[in-house]
């Protein structure tokens, strides 16, 4: 991150900026492959927009040379833009703003995106909508009276537009509550109420991430209609989609109780193997049932660590696969020490029968195993 930045700070030059200085507004735009759009929206945003008093900044990701071709437009180009290209574009979309906010200077943040489905001729309204209504952020909206989603590809995504913006507004009543589109890609926010760093973006859906995070006091909309795409393709993917469920997840009930969610879930996965191997062992072999659940568990551990160690802690890893899988192993089977003998008690003392009184012991170690692996496995 950081590498390869190449600045035009000045109309048309390259360069470092002289001293820090406040502007106006800062257009920031996120571009992942827009080579094709970017001289059409620089121009038609140089049109739009007063020239003094206002910057444009490009958080590239791009692989297609669309920083060469904006700075092949700069040529008389009559605002400052700056161009953070990166190489490693961790974040995506949503990183890549963020990533934009911290270097913007104005005093608006407008956030836009780069192939034109969001007017440029709409971003001087939305900075008056919020001088005139002391607003701290205001909304481009194409649910509000007088936008539309004309340029959404088709009625299949419109569905899922609408659909995803029923959800999260159900699910983020209070702070939505003035929020027609919380989707919108297109923004403008008065950079006193912005807080970086309480920011986690994830995926597409940074405003949401802003209202959710940085309570910004009044929030004001303007509608506009959504227009087709200028040129090339969506970046969205399926992915995507499931990054969005994540966010949603993160944000409405935290990081910490969303893994204590997961892993209860991927625990009581663990059930199904372990009482199946036990009944398989008890009914078709000689196994003193002590034997067979402690072979039963062994199964189940395995299977518990492939699920957690790949879908849970992924990006929590800080030891080598065997350490992992070795700690894992020898935690999820301690607890036999333990569970053993209250099994021969449960079994043979209060003459339980065997699957019952394993799922007994089981229930009452998944609560401990669950804190050794939050504290001493991995570190999340
Ligand atoms: N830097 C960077 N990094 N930019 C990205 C990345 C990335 O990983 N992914 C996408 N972008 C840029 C694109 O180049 C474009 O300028 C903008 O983000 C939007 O990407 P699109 O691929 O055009 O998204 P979309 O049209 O499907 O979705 C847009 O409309 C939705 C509403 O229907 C976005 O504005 C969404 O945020 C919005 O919800
Ligand atoms: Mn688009």
């Amino acid at each position: 991150r950081g590498h390869g930045r190449t600045r035009a700070v000045l109309p048309g030059q390259i360069g470092v900026l002289p001293s820090p200085v406040t502007l106006r507004q800062s257009i920031i735009v996120p571009t992942y492959n827009e080579r094709d759009n970017v001289p059409a929206l620089l121009e038609r945003l140089a049109a739009a927009l007063p020239h003094e008093d206002t910057e444009i900044v490009f958080v590239d990701d791009s692989t297609d040379g669309t920083p060469e071709v904006i700075a092949a437009s700069l040529a008389g180009f009559p605002i400052a833009v700056t161009v953070h290209h990166r190489e490693q574009g961790e974040g995506g979309l949503g990183g890549a703003v963020v990533e934009g906010m911290r270097i913007a200077r104005g005093e608006w943040i407008v956030v836009m995106d780069a192939d034109l489905q969001h007017p440029p001729e709409i971003v001087p309204d939305l900075i008056a909508a919020g001088l005139r209504d002391g607003a701290d952020l205001v909304v481009g909206s194409r649910y509000a009276r007088g936008g539309d989603t004309g340029g959404l590809a088709d009625g299949y995504r419109k569905l899922v537009s609408r659909g995803s913006t029923l959800l999260v507004k159900t699910l983020f009543r209070n702070s939505l509550l003035s929020v027609s589109d919380p989707m919108s890609g297109l923004f403008a926010i008065r950079a006193s109420s912005l807080d970086t760093g309480r920011l986690r973006p994830l995926g597409y859906k940074i405003l949401l991430e802003l209202i959710v995070r940085n309570r910004p006091g009044r929030i004001v909309e303007v509608p506009y209609g959504f227009q087709a795409r200028h040129a090339g393709e969506s970046k969205s993917t399926a992915a995507e989609g499931i990054r969005f469920l994540k966010h949603l997840a993160g944000l409405r009930i935290g990081p910490a109780r969303l893994r204590l969610l997961a892993f209860a879930l991927i625990g009581v996965s663990g059930l199904l193997p372990n009482q199946a191997v036990l009944w398989a062992l008890t009914s078709f072999t000689e196994m003193h049932y002590t034997a067979a659940a402690v072979v039963a568990n062994m199964i189940a551990v395995g299977w518990n660590f492939a699920l957690t160690d790949t879908l849970l802690y992924r990006n929590h890893r800080r030891r080598g696969p065997a350490s992992r899988f070795s700690r894992f192993f020898l935690v999820g089977n301690a607890d036999l020490l333990l569970r053993i003998p209250l099994l021969a008690l449960l079994v043979s003392g209060l003459s339980l029968g065997v699957l019952a009184g394993n799922l007994l012991t089981l229930l009452a170690s998944f609560v401990v195993r669950f804190l050794i692996s939050e504290k001493l496995i991995y570190r999340a």
